[in-house]
C-alpha cells in the first residue's frame, strides 16, 4: 500500500504545535461582529435518479426522521420555572473542573474562590455551554442545508432536508431557553468557530459530514447525554431528550453515508480524512475550555488555559467522555487504523482513545426515539 507523508501538526492547525497555549487562550474575536461569511465552495448537483429506498438504510432513516418531528414551542412546558443556580451547579459539581486539580492545586486561577465565585461561575459556565451548542446548532443548520445541495444521492437529499429543520428547531429551542431560563449569553467561541469555518469552506461534500455528522454532532450527543443524565431540571430533562432523539439520528445519518464513500477512497484520500479528524479533535478539546467563562470570572485566561491542558488523565473524563461518540463512529469508518494507525496515534495523544470500543452510532438512534405520546400529532 502507498502511504504519504502526513502533513505536520503545524501544517494541519496552523500554529506551532498542538499545544500553543496562545494561541489556544484566544478568545472572543471580535465582540461587535453580527454576520459571519464563509466562502462555500462546492457545487450544487442536480440528480436525475430519482428512484427512492436505493439506499435502504438512509430511506428508512428519512421516513423515521417525518414522523419524529417536534414543536420547540408547543411540546415543551415554557411555563417551568428555573432557578439558575439550583439547576446548574449540578453540572459543576459532574464536570471536570470539581477536582482537586482547580479547587486547589498552587496554579489554579481558582484556588482561592469561595463560594460566591463558584457559584458564579456554574451559571456562567452553564450559559457558556449551552450558548456554545446554540452557535453549533447553527453550524449543523447551515452544514445539512449544504448537504441538500451537494451530495450526490437522492435518499441522502430527502434525509438532509428533514435535518435542516430539525436543526432549525435545536438553534430556536436553545436560544429560547437561554433567552427566557438564564438571561446570560456568550459569543461563539473562537475554536468552535474555526472548525465550523473550515467544515463549510471545505468544497468536498464527504467532509462536511464528518466535520458535521461525525465530530460536532458526536461530541454533542455525548454531551447532551451527560447533561440529559445529571440534569433534574424537568424543562432541560425534556429539551434534552427531545433533541437527542434528533441528534442520534443526524450521527446515523453520517456513519451510513460515510461507510459508503470511504470503501472506494484512496489512501491518500483516507489520510486526508484521518488529518480533518485530528483538526477537528482538537478544536473540540480547545473550544472545551471555557476560555470566555474564564475571562469573565476575572481571571487570567492564559493561566487556566495552561492549567486545563496540564489536568492529569483520571481527572478529565467528564471531556474524555465527549469523545464517547466520535472516536467508536472514527473506528467504524475505518479511519483510526488506516495509513499505520496515524490517527489512533494522535487520538492518543489527545487523550481519548481509550472509547474506541464504546457502541457505535450507526443504529443507535432507534434507542433514543420518541415514543409516540411524545411527539405532538
Ligand atoms: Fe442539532
Ligand atoms: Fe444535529
Amino acid at each position: 500500500m502507498t502511504t504519504t507523508e502526513p502533513r505536520t501538526d503545524q501544517e494541519i492547525l496552523d500554529r506551532s504545535s498542538m499545544d500553543d497555549v496562545d494561541a489556544i487562550a484566544e478568545f472572543n474575536a471580535d465582540p461587535a461582529e453580527v454576520i459571519h461569511a464563509v466562502k462555500d465552495q462546492a457545487e450544487a448537483l442536480f440528480t436525475w435518479d430519482y428512484s427512492k429506498g436505493s439506499r435502504p438504510r438512509l430511506d428508512k432513516l428519512y421516513e423515521k426522521a417525518k414522523n419524529s418531528q417536534w414543536n420547540a414551542q408547543t411540546d415543551l412546558d415554557w411555563s417551568i420555572e428555573v432557578d439558575p443556580l439550583q439547576a446548574f451547579s449540578i453540572f459543576t459539581e459532574a464536570s471536570n473542573v470539581n477536582t482537586g486539580h482547580w479547587t486547589e492545586h498552587p496554579d489554579s486561577p481558582a484556588k482561592n474562590w469561595g463560594d460566591k465565585e463558584w457559584d458564579q461561575f456554574s451559571i456562567e459556565s452553564f450559559a457558556w455551554r449551552l450558548s456554545q451548542f446554540k452557535h453549533g446548532e447553527q453550524g449543523a443548520l447551515l452544514c445539512t442545508a449544504k448537504i441538500v445541495e451537494t451530495v450526490p444521492w437522492i435518499d441522502a437529499k430527502y434525509y438532509a432536508a428533514t435535518q435542516v429543520v430539525d436543526e432549525a428547531r435545536h438553534v430556536e429551542v436553545f436560544e429560547k431557553y437561554i433567552d427566557e431560563k438564564i438571561g446570560v449569553r456568550y459569543p461563539v467561541n473562537p475554536h468552535l468557530q474555526l472548525l465550523l469555518d473550515d467544515i463549510i469552506n471545505d468544497s468536498r461534500w464527504d467532509m462536511t459530514y464528518l466535520g458535521m455528522q461525525i465530530m460536532v454532532e458526536g461530541l454533542a450527543l455525548a454531551a447532551f447525554g451527560l447533561m440529559h443524565q445529571v440534569t433534574t431540571e424537568p424543562l432541560l430533562k425534556k429539551l434534552l431528550r427531545y433533541v437527542m432523539s434528533d441528534e442520534a439520528r443526524h450521527v446515523a445519518f453520517g456513519v451510513l453515508s460515510l461507510q459508503e464513500v470511504y470503501q472506494d477512497m484512496t489512501a491518500k484520500e483516507i489520510r486526508e480524512r484521518q488529518e480533518f479528524a485530528f483538526e477537528a479533535g482538537v478544536r473540540m478539546r480547545d473550544r472545551l475550555l471555557q476560555q470566555e467563562v474564564w475571562d469573565r470570572m476575572g481571571a487570567n485566561v492564559k493561566q487556566a488555559v495552561q492549567h486545563g491542558l496540564n489536568i492529569p488523565e483520571e481527572d478529565d473524563l467528564f471531556n474524555q467522555m465527549l469523545f464517547s461518540k466520535i472516536v467508536p463512529n472514527c473506528r467504524k469508518l475505518g479511519l483510526l487504523d488506516a495509513g499505520d494507525g496515524w490517527l489512533r496515534e494522535k487520538y492518543t495523544e489527545i487523550g481519548v482513545i481509550e472509547l474506541e470500543h464504546l457502541e457505535d452510532t450507526g443504529e443507535e438512534y432507534q434507542a433514543f426515539s420518541l415514543e409516540d405520546d411524545e411527539v405532538s400529532s
